[in-house]
C-alpha cells in the first residue's frame, strides 16, 4: 500500500515543514505501515526533505520539466529535484492537463526523465463526468495510460506508480463508490497486464478524489486499489495520518 499526499498550492513555510514532522513522527517504525509519500509545493522541498530524515516517508514533486536544463523559464529540473533529495514526482495530474494544457506526449517525457534520473514516477489518469456520462471512462484511461506509460513500462515497471483520479470526484466531496474505484483498478491493472505482463503486479494503484478517513475503508478494500493519492485530507496531520492508518490495516 501507498499513500501519497499532494499539498498543490497550499501550505506556508512553517505548517508545511511542521505537517511533515508530524507524519514522519506517525509512521510506523517497525516498517509495517504503507509507503508514505509527501507532494509540498517546489518552495517547501528541501525543508521537507530535511523535517522527514530518517523516518521512511519519500518526498515527491508535484510536477517537472523532461528536459535536465535549458532556456525554459520558470520550470524546474528533474536533476534539480533530485539534488533536493526528492525521489518521486507526480505527473499528468488533471489540474495540470486542464489548466496549464499538459499533453499525454508531455507527460511520457516527463515520466522517462523521472525514470532516467532514478525517481518514481507518480502518473494520473482519469476520466470527467462527460466522458463517464458517455461511457468512454475505460477508454479515456486506457488511452492516457498507453500514451504515457508504454516505454517507461517496459524501461522500469518497479518504480512506476499510476494513481487513477476521476477528475469529477476532485476536490468536489463526491468519491467514486468502492465498486467504482474496484472497477476501474481492475480495468487499469488489466492494461498494465498487457503492456508489461507480469511485471504490471508490481505497479501500485491508487485511487485519488476527495478520499478522506470517513470513505477509505471501503475503497482500499478494493483488490486492486494500492492506496491513495489524497488532496484536501493530506492538508492536516490528524485525517492524513488516519488514512495511513486505515491503510496499515489493508
Ligand atoms: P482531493 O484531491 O483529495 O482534494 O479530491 C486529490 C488530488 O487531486 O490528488
Amino acid at each position: 500500500m501507498m499513500i501519497a499526499g499532494n499539498w498543490k498550492m497550499n501550505l506556508e513555510r512553517g505548517s508545511a515543514v511542521a505537517l511533515a514532522k508530524a507524519v514522519a513522527d506517525a509512521v510506523p517504525a517497525d516498517g509495517t505501515g504503507p509507503e508514505v509519500v509527501l507532494a509540498p509545493p517546489f518552495p517547501y522541498l528541501e525543508a521537507v526533505v530535511a523535517a522527514v530524515q530518517g523516518s521512511g516517508v519519500l518526498v515527491a514533486a508535484q510536477n517537472c520539466h523532461a528536459a535536465a536544463q535549458g532556456a525554459y523559464t520558470g520550470e524546474v529540473s528533474v536533476p534539480m529535484l533530485r539534488e533536493l533529495g526528492v525521489q518521486a514526482c507526480i505527473v499528468g495530474h488533471s489540474e495540470r492537463r486542464a489548466y496549464f494544457g499538459e499533453t499525454d506526449e508531455e507527460v511520457a517525457a516527463k515520466v522517462l526523465a523521472l525514470l532516467d534520473a532514478g525517481l518514481r514516477p507518480i502518473y494520473c489518469c482519469g476520466e470527467t463526468l462527460a466522458e463517464r456520462e458517455a461511457d468512454q471512462h475505460f477508454s479515456v484511461v486506457e488511452r492516457q495510460m498507453r500514451a504515457a506509460l508504454a516505454d517507461a513500462l517496459q524501461a522500469a515497471p518497479e518504480r512506476v506508480v499510476v494513481a487513477y483520479e476521476p477528475v469529477w470526484a476532485i476536490g468536489t466531496g463526491r468519491t467514486a463508490t468502492a465498486a467504482q474505484a474496484q472497477e476501474m483498478h481492475a480495468h487499469i491493472r488489466q492494461v498494465l497486464r498487457s503492456m508489461c505482463g507480469d511485471k504490471a503486479a508490481m505497479v501500485p494503484v491508487l485511487y485519488g478524489g476527495s478520499c478522506k478517513p470517513d470513505n477509505a475503508a471501503g475503497i482500499f478494500a478494493g483488490a486492486d486499489v494500492d492506496g491513495g493519492l489524497i488532496g484536501g485530507a493530506a492538508l492536516e496531520a490528524a485525517s492524513f495520518n488516519a488514512l495511513v492508518a486505515i491503510a496499515r490495516d489493508h
